[in-house]
């Protein structure tokens, strides 16, 4: 008999963790690589809040706290909804957690179990499936296409409702793809949803703060207000604030959910550090300038990744809205041949390939449901950047 649980047997390890661990291990034996498979800013995190956790441990904030937050962290949050999203919510709806990526294993654990379907549009950022496999639900995947921006219409969405459905996972802008929904778009999501009332919505608003060219961020409620009372909606600190560490995340919800998800944190990690809350309660009430300052590095990047990526023969990339990752599409390599005669026959061979030939470390894009492509995270330095895409495009031209 397995120590192992059937359960544990059905789900992966997360890949965009496996490909930085990966180029972690190649660095440390000596190999020149270039990780951009971690999705993290490369910014530290401003001195204002890293102030603020002194101050708290100073203080002997370094206790257990409430099961779902510091009273003053879920006022903060309550305060940031009203300020930036024009939504009213109370303490009792709010919980904190141990990052973004645990808000939403709670939210699935307090809500999924057998037979339950959460639609889930691909490419999706890896843990979603996952998540819903471990709490014995069952994942329904939308394709969508490069050429419609990697975005879901209300007709993909209508089609894939069923009276089993229990969530629609919603992620905007998107890890992996950048895609972002613009107003009229959202609208037209929510009015299907309008329609079956007995499907909640999960908002990914993570990367709501890095977004580009104007691009003007609304999340799904703002939009349709009759969606209040079954929408879960998730944020947290870690990319706007350069935050990843310090492990903060954040829903707004229904009351009744909000309940069940701190019965599910009780009985796992009890609440978040209370020295990283009382840092972020700093990150959501301070100054807010320098995530424009972060935005506009990221948008060069961003442009100049685009820029060379699309001079890589075989390769083509959107310029995407919002979030630090492009999402090209490598359908141009596949079917060719490496200098050591291997044919790359999908996007793990490219991946493959561009790590063993160049020391470029992306993650392939099976991992995210979509083939065949591969993600860039542009979080990093600009001459790094600049340095992977010319490895980049030297590794296209070596194909045959
Ligand atoms: C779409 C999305 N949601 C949630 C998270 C979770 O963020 P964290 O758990 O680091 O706060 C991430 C992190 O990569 C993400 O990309």
């Amino acid at each position: 008999m397995s120590l192992i649980s059937t359960r544990l047997n059905r789900i992966k390890p997360s890949a965009t963790m496996a490909v930085t661990g990966r180029a972690q291990e190649l660095k440390a034996a000596g190999v020149d690589v270039i990780g951009l498979g971690s999705g993290e800013p490369d910014f530290d995190t401003p001195e204002n809040i890293k102030e603020a956790a002194i101050v708290a441990m100073r203080a002997g904030q370094t206790k257990y706290t409430q099961v779902p937050g510091t009273l003053e962290l879920r006022e903060a949050i309550c305060a940031k909804f009203k300020r930036e999203n024009g939504l009213n919510y109370s303490p009792t709806q709010i919980q904190v957690a141990c990052g973004g990526k645990q808000s939403i294993y709670n939210a699935i654990m307090a809500s999924v179990g057998e037979g339950d379907e959460v639609i889930i549009p691909a490419p999706y950022w890896v843990s979603y499936p996952d998540i819903v496999i471990l709490a014995e639900g069952t994942p329904i995947i939308i394709q969508t296409k490069h050429e419609n921006g990697f975005k879901i219409n209300a007709e993909q969405l209508e089609a894939a409702i069923t009276p089993k459905t229990k969530w629609l996972m919603l992620n905007s802008p998107s890890n992996p793809t950048g895609a972002a929904y613009a107003k009229e778009e959202l609208k037209a999501l929510m009015n299907v949803l309008l329609r079956h009332e007995h499907v909640f919505l999960m908002t990914d608003d993570i990367y709501e703060h890095v977004v580009y060219d104007g691009f003007e961020f609304t999340t799904p409620v703002q939009v349709e207000p009759k969606m209040y009372d079954r929408t879960l909606t998730l944020n947290g600190v870690s990319k706007a604030y350069a935050m990843t560490g310090w492990r903060i995340g954040y829903s707004a919800g229904p009351e009744e959910l909000i309940k069940g998800m701190n019965k599910v944190q009780s009985q796992s990690t009890s609440h978040a550090a209370s020295i990283s809350q009382a840092a972020a309660v700093e990150a959501l009430n301070g100054p807010q300038g320098f995530i424009e300052k972060n935005n506009s590095v990221f948008k060069e990047r961003r442009d100049l990744v685009v820029s060379m990526l699309n001079q890589s023969e075989g390769i083509e990339c959107l310029t995407p809205q919002g979030a630090f990752y492009v999402y090209p599409s490598c359908a141009g390599l596949i079917g060719k041949k490496t200098p050591e005669g291997k044919i790359l026959e999908n996007d793990f061979d490219v991946a493959t390939y561009l790590l063993e030939s160049q020391g470029v470390a992306v993650v392939f894009g099976e991992a995210f449901g979509l083939s065949p492509f591969f993600r860039i995270s542009y979080a990093t330095a600009t001459d790094v950047l600049v340095e992977a895409c010319e490895r980049i495009q030297r590794a296209c031209i070596n194909l045959k």
